[in-house]
């Protein structure tokens, strides 16, 4: 590993916030501007370190800023591992933040929507807050009408992570670490996590997860980041183009907690083998978009072999910004933004509109721990949890 922090972004901090504290300023800025890059910096892969805020027990929370030879730049927190921006270049190589996010830290601490957190200890919902392995029964809080979501009232996206930021000569990035405690929401067992996100010179971001238990636990880790082509807080996305490389989908019932059945694809709204734009498919009349609001259901991944295989293809025509998916889970919960409104402190100053921002939450499928017809999530000491997602920026 080379240095860790540029001098010069450094030297630049330290006197911003000089300047911060002379001024009477309590708290620094949210997302601090970046130092101007010196020219050898320019075509390097840099990682910087700045404070973002402090939580009311006082735990100090950093913000890292990774920026990659080409310019494509992530800038994430310790604190739920959240992704508050990601610039991404255009069709005329104009940048621009393709993540929805918000105002400031302490609306972060909150963060209603999940906005570009990591998801664990179980993403999406476990029906009835309870599941059973090897005959014990585990209760869970519950925090979505009768079930429990993403990982209870206070999942991974809350929780502050240890972070150590790498350098390296084709990329960038931050591991963070994190021991969920036996009992933590309800899960058994002392679950050692590790999340590496890691930004490349090709414009590739990823995400590799890593976890072991001491007790026989469930584990279905994710990323919850919300996507806008077109430029955050830019409209809906109901403009944007998805190929979606799924066969099958998971029905819900109308609590979106999956029925157990896999079904084709085949003459349903969830056929997105073939691109289709979203607009075509959120407004039909049909009765799990209902229970959705739109789009809110796991694909069953056409995948095969071990390894990583593309899950999704979307594109944005009026900037030409292309992503793909690749991924090791079998599945994918596409989620259209349904829930968005304008209660939220939106950082791109105008309120998010009701699918104003996709996910594509790499996973295995919701609810999978009440059933036996899904894979397992079930975690075994001795055993190693891992998965990868990668999310590819270009333009078309
Ligand atoms: C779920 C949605 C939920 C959203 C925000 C998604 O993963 O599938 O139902 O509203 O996260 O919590």
């Amino acid at each position: 590993m080379k240095n860790e922090f540029s001098s010069s972004t450094f030297g630049w901090l330290a006197g911003a916030l000089l300047a911060a504290t002379l001024l009477g300023c309590s708290k620094p800025p949210p997302a601090p501007p970046k130092a101007p890059p010196t020219p050898e910096e320019k075509s390097k892969n840099t990682i910087s370190k700045a404070a973002f805020g402090t939580l009311p027990d006082g735990t100090a929370v950093d913000l890292f800023t990774m920026v990659n030879a080409n310019g494509m730049e992530v800038r994430a927190t310790n604190y739920g591992g959240i992704i508050t921006a990601l610039l991404v270049p255009d069709g005329t190589g104009k940048t621009t933040d393709v993540v929805l996010g918000l105002k400031s830290f302490d609306e972060y601490a909150k963060n209603p929507p999940y906005f570009g957190a990591i998801i664990g200890r179980y993403g999406n919902r476990i029906g009835k807050g309870q599941f059973k392995i090897d005959d014990q029964t585990y209760k869970l809080p519950k925090n979505d009408g009768p079930n429990t979501l993403h990982g209870g009232v206070r999942g991974f996206d809350k929780v502050v992570w240890q972070a150590e930021p790498f350098e390296k000569e084709d990329s960038v990035g931050v591991i963070f670490t994190y021991t969920s405690k036996d009992g933590e929401e309800g899960f058994p067992g002392n679950l050692q996590t590790r999340v590496t996100y890691t930004l490349t010179d090709k414009n590739e971001l990823s995400f590799d997860y890593h976890a072991t238990t001491d007790k026989p636990t469930v584990v279905n880790l994710t990323q919850h980041s919300y996507f806008n082509l077109a430029g955050d807080g830019n409209g809906d996305v109901l403009g944007h183009e998805f190929t979606i490389y799924a066969n099958e989908y998971t029905p819900v019932n109308k609590l979106l907690i999956p029925t157990g059945k896999i079904e084709s694809v085949t003459d349903t709204p969830f056929d997105f083998r073939n691109k289709v734009k979203l607009a075509d498919r959120v407004n039909v009349d049909n009765e799990q978009i209902k229970f959705g609001k739109g789009i809110d259901h796991n694909f069953v991944l056409k995948k095969k072999q071990p390894g990583l295989t593309l899950a999704a293809r979307v594109s944005e025509p009026s900037t030409r910004r292309v992503m793909e998916v690749h991924t090791t889970e079998p599945g994918v919960q596409f989620y259209t933004g349904n829930f968005l409104d304008d209660t939220l402190a939106a950082k791109a100053g105008k309120p998010y509109v009701k699918h104003g921002g996709f996910c594509l939450e790499t996973q295995h499928y919701p609810d999978s721990p009440n059933q036996s017809a899904f894979p397992s999530t079930v975690l075994r000491p001795g055993e190693e949890y891992n998965s990868k997602t990668v999310y590819t920026f270009s333009v078309r």
